[in-house]
């Protein structure tokens, strides 16, 4: 198969920034996809419905053309489910994002303790307005490998014993504790998958030195979680689609003796998961995982329109608009045409 042709496809969870950032970012995400999921972590971050507007008027503007961004409210322990319900119910808010405090970039004003979240994640419940984790626990004393895993067993199973009917993305999930919990989880429970953790293991983190670049939250972990994400991406299972979680930081934010986290896979998104899907021989998956799945899950329409992937040696240059991209100096052997 030299080309595939698929449903135009979204992202379901991106970081856009804003500012200059969002200016440069923002064309390579609505180049490949129609709608993306925008995460809220800005500084100070998106909690109220006149600022997710503002700034949803701020993407269009930078992205231009055919792009619909999806806004999220980012949790606090002061959360108002009226506020909640009142975005989402103004066509505003798609869902709300929960940071465990301190978890990641700019969560420092997220959830201490999620007992204070109760009402509104009763109220979002109630009006079918999705929850979207970062599934980690904060707590020192875990080892950062073990974050996840730990947040499955202390705080995810709970949650979802207790709102049944609240529609939770585990996102960006890293570790084969969590493939396995979305799969045994209610319909309910959903699942997004980045390339990164579908390309890489931990060892990407020390090949040769210590390398920023492949340094995102959360982190890279042993071959076999790796091999149990992939399985779960190319498994044709309705839980799992796309969300790059394209983290744009400076190079100079990056190359640091406190490096940021996050990895900016804009450019090449569709191109690295259909290296994946290849590899694997499921290309025949890939429409569903980067365009059906999502869509289904959120209650959204598919969208129009096809995009094709070719076959073609692709030389990834070592910048793209000053950021360092992920498979930056390397061949990929996919192109969006
Ligand atoms: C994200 C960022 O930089 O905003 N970083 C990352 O490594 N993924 C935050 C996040 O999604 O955890
Ligand atoms: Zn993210």
């Amino acid at each position: 198969m030299q080309s595939i042709s698929i449903r135009r496809p979204d992202d379901w969870h991106v970081h856009l920034r804003d500012g200059a950032m969002l200016d440069t970012v923002a064309p390579f995400t609505a180049r490949q996809f129609a709608r993306a999921i925008v995460m809220p972590n800005l500084s100070p971050p998106v909690t109220s419905v006149v600022a997710a507007s503002a700034y949803r008027e701020r993407i269009v503007a930078a992205a231009g053309g055919d792009f619909t961004p999806l806004m999220t409210c980012y949790l606090t322990d002061d959360a108002s489910a009226d506020e909640l319900a009142r975005g989402h119910a103004e066509g505003v808010w798609v869902a709300a994002k929960l940071y465990p405090a301190n978890a990641t970039t700019n969560s420092a004003h997220g959830v201490t303790d999620l007992r204070k979240l109760w009402p509104a994640l009763e109220r979002m419940q109630a009006i079918g307005m999705p929850l979207l984790v970062h599934g980690e626990v904060t707590d020192p004393e875990v080892d950062i490998f073990d974050r996840e895993a730990v947040f499955i067993e202390r705080v995810l199973g709970g949650l979802v014993r207790n709102f049944p009917a609240l529609k939770i993305v585990l996102e960006h999930i890293t570790t084969a504790e969590a493939a396995q919990f979305v799969a045994d989880a209610p319909v309910t429970v959903a699942a997004t998958i980045t390339p990164q953790h579908l390309h890489l293991n931990r060892n990407a983190l020390f090949a040769g030195g210590l390398r920023p670049h492949a340094y995102c939250l959360p982190v890279v972990k042993r071959e076999k979680h790796r091999l149990a994400v992939r399985a779960a991406a190319v498994s044709g299972s309705a839980k799992f689609f796309l969300g790059t979680d394209s983290a744009p930081h400076s190079v100079e934010a990056k190359e640091a003796s406190c490096g940021c986290a996050g990895i900016f896979n804009a450019p090449n998104a569709l191109e690295s998961y259909a290296m994946v899907f290849d590899e694997e021989g499921a290309l025949d998956r890939l429409e569903g995982f980067a365009s059906e799945h999502g869509p289904r899950f959120y209650g959204l329409p598919l969208n129009e329109g096809q995009v094709t992937l070719e076959r073609a040696e692709v030389s990834v240059p070592e910048r793209v608009a000053g950021l360092v991209p992920f498979h930056g100096g390397a061949t990929i052997g996919w192109r969006l045409a």
